[in-house]
């Protein structure tokens, strides 16, 4: 790596969390040297190598520095809010009743549709920025709300835009199988038939979408039909992710292992079978609190059998009008932790290292190491613990991304 003086940095005088397999793995005092966006170096400040003196230096004077925190779970761009719904499953009307009745994903469905892209990104914005605060350099952002060809696209637009606009990484999914659109209703099959054979193809070949998710659920899609929107997706080149086993359980999980899918998220109904198919294909399961927590759901996802197996869990905000209108992905490590009794270092793992795979992005996001992104957080505080402790407030001190501070 050639080190051009005026790109490099040592960053120094905070302990370094480097979350390399997952675990803390703590560099008390430590120093990281980062050249061209990249780590170069890193280790305790007393072993710098003497080539780096007299490179730029910030001295942080105390706290921890963690990876930079990634949101592998996101339904950010949305037009419309649907706070009444939350009124009415408070006055006993259930997800499932209201989706049924045509609320739910399809009132959503109507606000994106009318939402210019202008509008759909202003909208957006105002809920990113409550995130980044956060310390997040990497975001995956779905489709899903249009649900027709133009206004898929529209979404996507909007979130590569973010992408272009703001200083961190957006990885997009396209999530036309999340309902039944009102055209289609009755006709599921020619909605999929739609999908495989002319969106999915066109949105790859505009270069619009990193994957292709989908939603297995008696109120939206078979495993069957599933399945053929993996076979096209693959056909396309892209890797496939899926919304399972989150009201009941349909066996998405281990039909997105068949297919080696990214990740499988929510995953309240998953089994053991479930469990040991993921660690097999090496699926991540996306674990989304703030969903379960909105939901009342009382089920939670089979976390002591995806231990058993070695699956590795992640975290993520599922910020969306419905199930997870989550502005904070720091409150979602606390929720993992009291709601799913993760140990807050499983729950820093979550939205780092295992964020990282579940994006496709293990090799360059993820832990603080030698080669990857310089994208990482300076937190004032004495243990990473403290990132799933305090509920609320703003924590994160500095964000660099791709070695720039933000
Ligand atoms: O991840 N489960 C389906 N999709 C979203 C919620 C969609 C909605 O209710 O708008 C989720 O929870
Ligand atoms: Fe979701």
């Amino acid at each position: 790596m050639s080190e051009a003086p005026s790109q490099s940095r040592i960053w120094a005088g905070a302990s370094l969390v480097t979350m390399t397999q997952g675990r803390y793995h703590i560099i008390a005092d430590g120093a990281m040297v980062v050249n061209q966006g990249r780590i170069a170096w890193l280790g305790p400040r007393a072993s710098l190598p003497a080539r780096f003196n007299g490179m730029p230096r910030h001295d942080f004077g105390g706290g921890i520095i963690t990876p930079g925190l990634i949101d592998c779970h996101t339904h950010l761009v949305f037009g419309g809010d649907r706070s009444l719904e939350f009124e009415q499953r408070l006055n006993g009307v259930s997800y499932a009743e209201i989706a049924a009745a045509g609320g739910g994903i399809l009132s959503t469905v109507n606000a994106t549709r009318a939402a210019s892209e202008d509008e759909l990104l202003a909208l957006a914005e105002q809920r990113l920025k409550l995130l980044l605060a956060d310390g997040i350099t990497c975001m995956e952002i779905k489709s899903g709300y249009g649900l027709t060809l133009e206004s898929e696209l529209k979404m996507l637009r909007v979130a590569k835009r973010i992408g272009k606009k703001y200083a961190l990484q957006v990885r997009t999914t396209l999530l036309a199988a999340h309902a039944v659109p009102p055209e289609y209703q009755g006709r599921p099959d020619d909605y999929i038939d739609l999908i495989c054979q002319h969106w999915i193809p066109q949105v790859a070949a505009q270069g619009l979408a990193d994957a292709v998710d989908g939603f297995c659920e008696h109120l939206a899609f078979s495993p069957a039909q599933i399945a053929r929107v993996f076979d096209a997706a693959h056909q396309a080149g892209l890797p496939v992710k899926l919304h399972a086993e989150q009201l009941s359980s349909l066996g998405g999980s281990t039909l997105a292992a068949r297919y080696q899918a990214l990740s499988a998220d929510h995953l309240e109904y998953a089994t053991d079978r479930d469990a040991a198919a993921m660690a097999k294909s090496g699926t991540v399961a996306v674990l989304l609190p703030g969903a379960c927590y909105m939901l009342r759901e009382t089920q939670f996802p089979p976390v002591a059998h995806f231990r058993r197996h070695g699956v590795p869990m992640a975290l993520a905000s599922d910020i969306n009008p419905g199930t997870s209108p989550a502005c904070s992905l720091r409150l979602m490590l606390n929720m993992a932790c009291t709601l799913f009794r993760l140990t807050p270092e499983e729950a820093l793992a979550g939205v780092t290292t295992h964020a990282a795979k579940a994006l496709g992005l293990s090799d360059s996001l993820g832990t603080l190491e030698a080669g990857k992104q310089a994208d990482f957080v300076h937190w004032p505080v004495n243990h990473p613990a403290e990132l799933s402790y305090w509920l609320g407030g703003q924590i994160a001190n500095t964000v660099v991304f791709r070695g720039e501070q933000r």
